[in-house]
């Protein structure tokens, strides 16, 4: 059945968690102000308590409702790419709760670029705490079809605002410390955020606020994958072959001659829109391993290049625990 607004609304205000599409992934959301609707998606997700969530505002307008000691950097950043696929960490106002930010003194904010999302959100007038609507550790979901494979009758009600136009999660900044530094790579780059804000460092530091997205093996699929150049990829999967091992190959378009799998565009923000689905279709047949094609090692490729590196460190294994 497909869910609306109103439905969406009414499962909010009760304190449920609900299927929320955004332009990067879709989120399992529910009232950020709601400690234990909050705890809900924890549960849910099978994710560990400290791990905080990102709390989904209307507009750089509710920006002072969840932090405070906001730093002009912020409200540059939220001018220019809000709605969007950017996510600010600040230091948290006292009333959040511990439930979001997983007992942590700052909070992650972002105003998604979905006109879904933001309709709910401007109806629903709060903020919204919402992970990527996987279970912990899992292929995050860009369709609506793939959250209710995630969690069916667990999660009742999920909008369908089609399928996720960046297709991987937000660029995390954090702006809480000294140095403005990039605690997850995305669609909006580095180069972006420096014509902005000047200077920004990249890669967590050992005081960082922990971010879950950045635990290896994470967005793993259950089968093991490999990474490989393509001229390996296209021998080892032929050896496999040989041994009698079913393979499927992720590769950069065209689909090396032979080879049962998916290729996908060969251009960065192309990939990253197919890429989840992809590792989920490969995942359903039923191989013995995946074999991705690695892409280039260039600057624009880097948030595709970070999750595929996820992907290829958990496979496999430990994927019941996780
Ligand atoms: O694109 C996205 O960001 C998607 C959509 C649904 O908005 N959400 C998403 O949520 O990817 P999640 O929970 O799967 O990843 C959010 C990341 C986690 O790595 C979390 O640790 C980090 O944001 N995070 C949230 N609040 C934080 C905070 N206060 N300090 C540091 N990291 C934080
Ligand atoms: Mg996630």
């Amino acid at each position: 059945m497909t869910s609306t607004l109103e439905d969406a609304l009414a499962a909010l205000r009760r304190g449920e968690a609900i299927g929320l599409p955004t332009e990067t992934v879709y989120g399992l959301a529910a009232d950020a102000s709601n400690p234990e609707a909050v705890r809900r998606i924890f549960a849910l997700k099978g994710r560990p308590a400290d791990h905080p969530l990102i709390v989904h505002v209307a507009d750089a307008g509710q920006i002072d409702r969840w932090a405070r000691d906001i730093p002009e950097a912020a409200r540059r950043l939220a001018a220019v790419f809000w709605p969007g696929p950017l996510t600010l960490i600040l230091r948290r106002q006292a009333d959040v709760p511990d439930e979001v930010t997983g007992g942590q003194a700052t909070v992650g904010l972002r105003c998604p670029d979905h006109p879904l999302a933001l309709a709910l959100l401007q109806a629903f007038e709060g903020g919204l705490a919402a992970p990527s609507a996987n279970r912990f550790g899992h292929v995050s979901p860009t369709t609506a079809a793939h959250v209710r494979d995630e969690f069916g009758s667990a999660v009742p009600v999920v909008l369908d605002g089609g399928d996720c136009q960046v297709g991987i999660e937000s660029t995390i900044l954090d702006l809480s410390g000294a140095t403005p530094r990039i605690l997850r790579p995305g669609r909006i780059t580095r180069a972006q955020i420096e014509a902005l804000i000047g200077e920004v460092a990249e890669g967590s530091a050992s005081d960082s606020p922990r971010a879950s997205g950045t635990l290896d093996a994470h967005y793993a699929p259950r089968t093991a994958l490999l990474l490989m150049a393509r001229a390996a990829l296209v021998a080892e999967a032929r050896q496999q072959q040989a041994l009698g091992k079913r393979v499927a190959v992720l590769a950069m378009a065209p689909l090396p001659e032979g080879l049962p799998g998916i290729a996908l565009p060969a251009d960065a923000d192309g990939y990253a829109h197919g890429l989840y689905a992809a590792l989920r279709s490969l995942d359903a047949l039923g191989a013995n391993l995946l074999l991705a094609q690695r892409p280039p090692a260039s600057r624009d490729w880097l948030a595709v290049n970070d999750r595929l590196r996820r992907s290829a460190a958990g496979a496999g294994w430990d994927q019941e625990a996780t």
